[in-house]
């Protein structure tokens, strides 16, 4: 049965690994710190702080200075927030909300981002969410379940009847932790474990999945 699909944001709604590559690639300029794309792949779901130790690399730094230097990268991304608009909602992705919308299947958001609100409003799409959960939702980041486990309860729907749709490996191992059937958006070697997979959000099917 399933009675809710919970969206991961970034990478299924839109692609925002581009601005956080381009706010991360300014900080770590400034600071000195090695940083490329090739690093930047490797923080697709991982939360802020995460984040900062993956590019610190073993680099240990207080927690003031740490603090600061995600503060300044969450300044330089935010500042690349308003350049968002609906156009910017990944192909495949708003009628697929507008047709779970019609179908009375509850639609909610489980995103590591503390941006995640602004973001979906400048996507337009608040309105067909029922629920949001994101990194202020929730102490423990993925792989961790809670933040889709918190999704599941503020539209009052059983792990067991939650779909999830995912396009990181961490964020698909929290779903299975969590006990929900996942979708994974992208290659097998990243999303291979999902329940079922789709190479992109365009190629997603509802009729394979609620079959
Ligand atoms: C996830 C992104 O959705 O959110 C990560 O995939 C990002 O790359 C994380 O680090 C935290 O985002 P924010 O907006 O709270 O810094
Ligand atoms: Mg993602």
């Amino acid at each position: 049965m399933c009675k809710a699909f919970v969206f991961d944001l970034d990478g299924v709604i839109t692609d925002t690994a581009e601005l956080h590559y381009q706010a991360w690639q300014r900080m770590a300029d400034e600071e000195g710190f090695v940083f490329d794309r090739e690093i930047n792949e490797q923080l697709r779901g991982v939360s802020r702080q995460a984040s900062l130790n993956i590019i610190l690399a073993g680099h240990k730094l207080s927690e003031t200075r740490a603090n600061e230097l995600m503060e300044r990268k969450n300044s330089y991304y935010v500042a690349l927030l308003n350049t968002l608009s609906p156009k910017d909602i990944l192909p495949g992705m708003e009628s697929l909300l507008l047709e779970l919308n019609a179908r009375n299947i509850k639609v909610a958001l489980a995103s590591a981002s503390k941006n995640a609100r602004p973001i979906i409003h400048r996507l337009g799409l608040t309105a067909l969410f029922d629920a949001i959960g994101d990194g202020w939702s929730v102490s423990r980041s993925k792989p961790a379940p809670d933040v889709f486990l918190h999704a599941a309860g503020q539209v009052g729907v059983n792990a067991s009847d939650c779909i999830v749709v995912e396009d990181a490996q961490a964020g698909v191992d929290a779903a299975i932790l969590a006990g929900m059937r996942v979708v994974g958006i992208g290659p097998s070697e990243r999303v291979g474990h999902a329940t079922w997979r789709f190479d992109h959000t365009a190629a997603l099917d509802l009729s394979n999945i609620l079959a």
